[in-house]
């Protein structure tokens, strides 16, 4: 908290002291910054200035609302507001049932001696009052006093509703668990933005992670995996938990939607209870990610009980009037295996695995419409026929959302490009791994949840859009939070404002806004990270030039004298052009002057390292080793058995990880031309000429992103591969292609190495 605090004084030391004309206000606080962008709004001329003698007033039922803004009001400004009818510094918050308005939509009206917030019903105007807090200095979103700031308001005209009634973000806490208390803190800040579901994705193949009193074996069992790196992930929930989460939620007029995963993604409930599978098990819940292909039997009639029993515990936890069955990647091998499967689907003129699958889901639709609750699917429930009244989310691209809403379902819209968050943001030799894709925050924003392809009687079908968020590589709560900040708040925007009023540039300048409100809840945003040089290592013979670029265009400090960057450090504005060596500090400034984390780069000269020039054979020698081991430490202790010679690198099956080992190959890798080679690698270790230029220990080796360089003349260089057959961070390196990529001094292309460049 005291860091906070320093920092929160920096920040204002530097542009809110003294007098608060415009000049001096923070340029993040210039102008108007809500988001979403509300449907009308005029500015005026003037300002009201909040006070601790500004009284609230209270007109039908909005005091639960008051409440929770003058608290918030009560923890940045220090002002205790009285609640009272006065005719001018008053803020005024007014619920009429009988107004001709939307259930969220709201009107605000500020002028220099009042705020009226006046809306249809309490969620109105707890959006009314969103929108005042945004309309004040991001500072208002502080959990401690700031002093001198000039809490006023522009004098504003709003007319405000949604274009999208389902405004969601999804959360899977099965793949990486986090906490309640994490939760509610993204609650809150989901709230600021207007975003009104929380869709909840509770079990998974690797965790069950809600509390299903007549079956204890599910949390028991399922709630706890052995990872690779030798420890237990586990978390769940209690009903209490949910039921307070729930609550919480409401409060913000959040609907909470859970998911409980069938017919697949269910190898953590089979651990527990493994009769509801087609083999019978046993099971061991899963430490890698994917899919497994052990799903729930569709032949036995008690996995139908077992599941209505759950969901019929589960429904009432949840005042959402809906119910989301999973329904996505549900392999069809086992049931293509099991006489019960086989039996049922002739029983029931059901033609392939696609219609069982349908009749599964079908039999749980009229289970969850029996609860009074509508069920929501992935898109694959469209094959082999859509169960009568669900709603499709729409995840593998837009397709299976134009084909529901087409035939008249309701469709909620997150296909990957767009709405997933957990793609990188930035080059993944500078982010932290990502599961894939490429989505910056200008893409997720720009997305439209209305294809062309709907038919135009057929477009309110498509209720909303959801970003999904899918922790595989979230490996602690920061870094959830790194990667749904800020993309959620393009979220919010392009499900709210209408789309002519959407503008990239002028959301761009007001996440800057946004992104000090985050700070006021201590949440661990992204930022772009300088980008350009492909690795910290930069070897040069002659001299080097460095070219630094961020995905926003933020200004970019530095230092080459070892020192740590400030705000006040030089700022990049050229190639940075080096002759001697030289370490270059370098981050992202934001204008709120918080920095991204700092990049270093080792900038060092190397002579061309010597061809070796004796005779060679075709083939490099592999040498094996049997075991787990975590990682070089573990294995250099050990003996490799068994050297012979192999024409190239083995490739491996997808399920090799269960046989773990470590294979280390050597001999000579030869290039065609004298320079700096840049070498990527996602094996544990890569030495030539006795260095280890890649070294991947401890770490997730994917999508290429350790590189070096290194001065190679040309001819043959002794090299050593490393590849460690193990599990790191749930990806199994088995299933990273086992070899070398280079990029040579003339070429902007990496090349895989092959046979013919390797010898012996
Ligand atoms: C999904 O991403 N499998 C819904
Ligand atoms: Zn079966």
């Amino acid at each position: 908290m005291e860091k906070f605090k320093f920092l929160w004084c920096l920040l204002l030391s530097g542009f809110i002291l003294g007098a608060c004309s415009e000049c001096q206000v923070a340029s993040y606080n210039q102008g108007i910054n809500v988001i979403p962008t509300p449907k009308v709004l005029t500015v005026g001329e003037g300002k009201f200035k909040l006070s601790a003698s500004t009284q609230v007033n209270i007109v039908g039922d909005a005091a639960i609302i008051a409440d929770y803004f003058m608290a918030k009001i009560n923890q940045s400004t220090g002002f205790v507001l009285a609640k009272g009818q006065a005719s001018s510094n008053v803020i005024e918050l007014l619920v009429d049932s009988t107004l001709e308005l939307g259930a969220e939509a709201y009107t605000l009206d500020v002028t220099a001696d009042k705020v009226v917030a006046k809306a249809k019903t309490p969620q109105g105007v707890f959006y009314a009052m969103q929108t005042v807090m945004q309309l004040l200095p991001a500072e208002i979103e502080s959990s401690v006093v700031i002093e001198n700031v000039a809490w006023t308001i522009p004098v504003v005209k709003i007319e405000d509703e949604p274009r999208f009634k389902y405004r969601g973000m999804h959360l899977d806490v099965c793949r990486h668990f986090n906490d309640i208390e994490f939760i509610k803190k993204q609650l809150d800040v989901l709230a600021m933005f207007k975003i009104n579901r929380f869709h909840w994705h509770l079990t998974e193949d690797q965790l069950w992670t809600i509390e299903i009193k007549k079956y204890p074996k599910l949390t028991a069992i399922g709630s706890k995996r052995l990872e690779g790196e030798g420890h237990y992930h586990e978390g769940f929930y209690t009903q209490e938990q949910v039921k307070e989460v729930v609550k919480y939620a409401s409060e913000r007029f959040i609907d909470v939607i859970p998911e409980i995963e069938l017919p697949g993604h269910a190898l953590a409930a089979l651990t527990g209870y493994p009769e509801y599978s087609c083999t019978g098990g046993p099971f061991q819940i899963r430490n890698v990610w994917g899919v497994e292909a052990d799903v729930f039997c569709a032949g036995k009639e008690s996995t139908f009980e077992f599941l209505e029993n759950i969901i019929s515990e589960v429904a009432p936890l949840f005042p959402s009037e809906y119910f989301h069955i999973g329904g996505d990647e549900s392999p069809k091998t086992e049931w293509e295996k099991c006489p019960l499967c086989q039996k049922r689907m002739r029983q029931e003129g059901l033609k392939t695995e696609y219609e069982l699958q349908s009749y599964f889901v079908q039999r749980i639709e009229k289970h969850v419409n029996s609860l009074g609750k509508k069920l929501i699917g992935w898109d694959e429930i469209l094959e082999g026929g859509i169960a009568p009244s669900a709603t499709i989310m729409s995840w593998q691209g837009e397709k299976g959302g134009i084909e529901a809403a087409n035939a008249g379902h309701d469709v909620i819209m997150t296909p990957g490009n767009w709405m997933y968050l957990d793609h990188y943001q930035g080059a993944a030799e500078v982010e932290p791994v990502a599961i894939g894709g490429y989505t910056t925050l200008e893409e997720t924003y720009k997305y439209n949840p209305i294809p062309k392809a709907i038919a135009a009687d057929k477009v309110h079908h498509v209720i909303g859009a959801q970003c999904n968020i899918w922790t595989e590589y979230m490996y602690t709560s920061d870094l959830v939070e790194y990667f749904i900040f800020p993309r959620v708040i393009a979220v919010a925007e392009l499900t709210w404002s209408p789309l002519d009023a959407k503008n990239y540039k002028d959301f761009e300048r007001r996440i800057n806004n946004a992104l000090v409100r985050l700070d006021g809840h201590h949440i661990n945003y992204h930022i772009p990270l300088p980008e350009g040089p492909l690795s910290d290592y930069v070897a040069y013979i002659d001299s080097t030039i460095l070219k630094f670029k961020n995905t926003r265009n933020y200004p970019m400090v530095y230092t080459v004298d070892g020192s740590e960057p400030t705000a006040k450090s030089p700022q990049y504005a050229n190639p940075l052009s080096f002759d001697a060596d030289v370490v270059v500090k370098i981050a992202t400034l934001l204008p709120s002057e918080k920095m991204s984390k700092v990049r270093t780069l080792t900038v060092k000269k190397e002579e061309l390292s010597a061809a070796f020039t004796g005779e060679t054979k075709a083939g490099v020698k592999m040498s094996k080793l049997d075991g787990h081991f975590l990682n070089a430490e573990a294995y250099a202790k050990a003996n490799f058995v068994n050297p012979i010679v192999v024409e190239y690198f083995n490739s491996f099956s997808h399920t090799a990880y269960k046989k773990p080992h470590v294979e280390m190959y050597e001999g000579y890798f030869e290039v065609s031309e004298d320079g700096v080679y840049t070498i990527a690698s996602d094996n544990e270790e890569l030495w030539i000429d006795g260095v280890r230029v890649i070294d991947n220990n401890n770490k997730t080796k994917r999508h290429l992103r350790t590189k070096s360089t290194k001065a190679l003349a040309k001819g043959k260089h002794p090299f050593k591969l490393v590849m460690n057959n193990s599990v790191y961070g749930g990806w199994p390196n088995c299933w990273s292609a086992n070899t070398f990529h280079y990029k040579a001094p003339s070429s902007d292309k990496f090349t895989k190495v092959n046979a013919s460049q390797l010898s012996h």
